[in-house]
């Protein structure tokens, strides 16, 4: 045989495979049409078979031949290869997404309630002026209790509701008085003394953070819980100041329909001291009953003191509730627990 007829036949083997190629849909289809010209029976290998048969010095001109044309098989064959293994796992995954379509399962994330709270109280005072005030979580006594008028023999300075840090502790970033000790912060007015000690008065400031105390936990109480804290500095402040403040903090809250009372109490921080009750018509099962909600009063003299200013010229309201108590009112939770469980079920309804 003709080395150029040859020739011409390998040409067709290849024009065969590229035409076909096209049609192959599955790796079974592949398959087979590979075998078709590759394989032990395929065309191509009956071609080699016959190299034998040609005058040995035609051999290895047609050797390279076909060599050459098993090379564009091979490239033919692989892109075919590629083609199908590329649909077959698109099959498998499954049409494109859409990465910025909304989410239909609702999973998205939420604020924590004692999160929502916290940002809906500073946002109705920062309305009125008021900034927000930041202070250390571990207080030193002085701050804690003695700046605040609270002196040595003050139950709630007792172990018993105090979490005291170990004798002898040096906190380098939490300035104290002297050498007193540290606790964690019983609460988040010791903010009013470091706010008036760094600032000059007329000053609005709230404050909102973690408190601890000795509390063993139950449904009402918590070891560690949350507060708001105001103060108001300036010249003449007045309990009517105070009032208007709360009531427009609590319609802000609760809505215009909430009435107010001011019930006389006790804080060695403040000077008549009292707390606010409020009611609302529309509180579900705590509607139309007074409900305490914070503890206020006009800052004590002493405390103006103790901030190295002048009580003669200075004064000022101070008020303190809890964050959390204000969300279990909000949303009816009568367990403080549900806070801190990180339970899913219960953090989805606050969306
Ligand atoms: N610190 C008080 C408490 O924890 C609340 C309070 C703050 C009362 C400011 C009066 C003035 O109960």
């Amino acid at each position: 045989m003709a080395v150029a007829s040859m020739e011409e036949e390998l040409k067709s083997i290849v024009e065969q495979a590229k035409d076909g190629v096209q049609e192959l849909a599955s790796m079974a289809d592949y398959e087979a049409f590979k075998a078709k010209f590759v394989g032990p029976h395929g065309l191509l290998t009956q071609k080699a078979k016959t190299i034998g048969k040609l005058p040995a010095e035609e051999r290895p001109k047609v050797g390279k031949l076909i060599n050459q044309v098993k090379g564009e098989l091979e490239a033919v064959l692989n892109g075919a290869l590629e083609r199908i293994e590329a649909e077959e796992l698109a099959k498998k995954v499954g049409p494109a997404i859409d990465p910025t379509l909304p989410s239909p399962d609702g999973h998205r994330g939420v604020l924590h309630p004692l999160t929502q709270v916290r940002r809906d109280v500073a946002r109705i005072f920062r309305r009125i002026g008021f900034t927000i005030a930041e202070g250390p979580e571990v207080e030193s006594e002085w701050y804690n209790f003695d700046a605040l008028n609270t002196p040595e023999d003050h139950p709630a300075r007792d172990e018993q509701d105090t979490l005291y840090l170990p004798e002898g502790i040096d906190v380098k970033n939490v300035s104290r008085k002297g050498d007193e000790r540290y606790v964690l912060r019983t609460h988040t007015s010791p903010v009013q003394i470091r706010t008036l000690l760094k600032e000059k008065p007329p000053l609005r400031i709230i404050s909102l953070g973690r408190a601890f105390r000795r509390d063993k936990v139950d449904a009402t109480h918590s070891a560690n819980f949350h507060q708001v804290e105001g103060l108001y500095v300036d010249k003449d402040v007045s309990v009517k100041d105070l009032k208007a403040m709360l009531d427009y903090f609590i319609h802000e809250l609760f809505g215009k329909d909430a009435k107010t009372r001011l019930r006389a109490s006790f804080f060695p921080f403040t000077e008549p001291s009292f707390e606010l009750d409020f009611m609302s018509p529309n509180l579900g099962k705590l509607s139309n009953q007074w409900i305490e909600i914070l503890g206020c009063g006009l800052v004590d003299p002493e405390v103006i003191k103790a901030a190295e200013l002048d009580p003669e010229v200075w004064t000022g309201y101070a008020f303190g509730g809890g964050i959390e108590r204000i969300a279990q009112i909000l949303y009816g939770i009568d367990d403080i627990r549900l806070f801190y469980q990180n339970n899913v079920k219960f953090l989805h309804q606050f969306r």
